[in-house]
């Protein structure tokens, strides 16, 4: 008797970007058992080429424009820089895609993220930012634990990370607000200080910033990037204080303390991916992606509120209507000076700037 084997494989996937994260979105798609790459493209062809022979797809492109007329592709992950974060999308939602999935940072401003929710809703195709935490067993169990408001009410959520508001503080805002239940940030203030001209993956960055916000529920969050320590604590790494208790949150464990002592929540495990999940959205099975476009929208809102503060010296009420980058202006009016000349980057190598548009 002969038997059919029917291919699961339903969506072509494209991938622009073929640098150090793009093989974690390939695994991710493949990983679905629904989905195939059929090509990747990269502005580094060799690049692209070694990433294709990596993975075994068949073609690839030094212009991902090229790429996205010749091919009929479903999904794209876009695994570029922050600044090309929009471009890519816009370019992405006019093809034929039906949905998106862009690294986080969303983009260097809130203008570029709120066209690229516009445009995205406009094509209807479904955009979700990546921000993996957000299906990670760990974090699912503290959301989960807070929803049954075991700790009371959350008062103030306290962290700090390293290398960038941009690049890592949008995870730490973006983890916060899921365990809360995405509040909308009702005020923000913050300082910024950048005497050195210290740039991410070709974005000009802060030195350091301190930002406070308080959402709408009156919970707050202070975050803390880069400032000065005398000793390190885990790469991630918040304590939450309720008005009955306490938790510290690593992305290894959940610890409480209780009235009845320290204990350690359960991770909650889910089969879910932000991969998984996007093709859910597209095909009706969900209502929302649980990192979908609309929230990162508010966590860019948040971190240029901060950069917005600190140019006005004031406390700064949502929503914000400065669109460019704050940070940016300050630098370009000269309002940052920098004491210690030479350009840096903290993850690109030099031999890679020439490839960099400027901001
Ligand atoms: N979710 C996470 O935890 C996580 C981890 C690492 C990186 N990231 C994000 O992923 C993105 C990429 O980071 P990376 O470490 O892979 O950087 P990378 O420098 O290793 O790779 C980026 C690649 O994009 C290519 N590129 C740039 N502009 C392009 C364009 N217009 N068209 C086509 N290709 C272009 C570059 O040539 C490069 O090969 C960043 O936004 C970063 O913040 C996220």
């Amino acid at each position: 008797m002969q038997v059919l084997v029917m291919s699961m494989v339903k969506y072509a996937v494209g991938i622009i970007g073929c640098g150090g994260i793009a093989s974690s979105h390939i695994q991710g798609w493949l990983d679905t058992g629904s989905a195939e790459i059929v090509a990747v493209a990269d502005i580094d062809l060799a690049k692209a080429e070694a990433l294709a022979s990596k993975f075994s797809v068949e073609r690839f492109y030094g212009d991902y424009v090229e790429m996205l007329k010749r091919e009929s592709i479903d999904f794209i992950s876009i695994c570029t820089w922050a600044q090309t974060h929009a471009e890519i999308t816009v370019k992405a939602a006019e093809s034929s895609v039906k949905g998106v999935l862009c690294e986080k940072p969303m983009a260097v401003s809130l203008g570029e993220a709120n066209m690229m929710v516009e445009v995205c809703d406009r094509h209807g195709v479904k955009l979700a930012i990546r921000h993996q935490r957000r299906f990670h067993p760990v974090h699912l169990s503290v959301k989960e634990f807070l929803s049954k408001g075991r700790l009371g009410k959350p008062l103030l959520a306290h962290g700090r990370r390293e290398d960038g508001l941009l690049n890592n503080g949008s995870h730490m805002i973006n983890t916060v607000r899921f365990w809360l239940g995405d509040p909308e940030p009702e005020w923000v203030i913050g300082q910024v200080e950048r005497k050195t001209d210290r740039y991410e993956r070709g974005i000009p960055i802060e030195d350091l910033c301190v930002g406070l916000v308080s959402f709408k529920d009156g919970v707050k969050l202070l975050i803390e990037m880069d400032t000065p320590i005398t000793y390190k604590l885990e790469w991630f790494y918040v304590v939450l204080e309720c008005t009955e208790g306490l938790l510290i949150v690593t992305d290894e464990e959940a610890k409480v303390l209780s009235s009845e002592g320290w204990s350690k929540l359960r991770p909650v495990e889910d089969k879910t991916t932000e991969f998984s999940q996007l093709i859910d959205w597209v095909e009706g099975k969900v209502n929302m992606h649980r990192s979908s476009s609309y929230q990162s929208r508010i966590d860019m809102e948040i971190m240029m509120a901060i950069y917005e503060s600190s140019r006005l010296r004031s406390l700064v009420r949502m929503p914000l209507k400065t669109l460019e980058n704050p940070l940016f202006t300050m630098i370009k009016n000269g309002e940052l000076k920098v004491e210690k000349h030479g350009r840096y980057d903290i993850r690109l190598p030099r031999e890679m700037w020439n490839l960099l548009k400027p901001p």
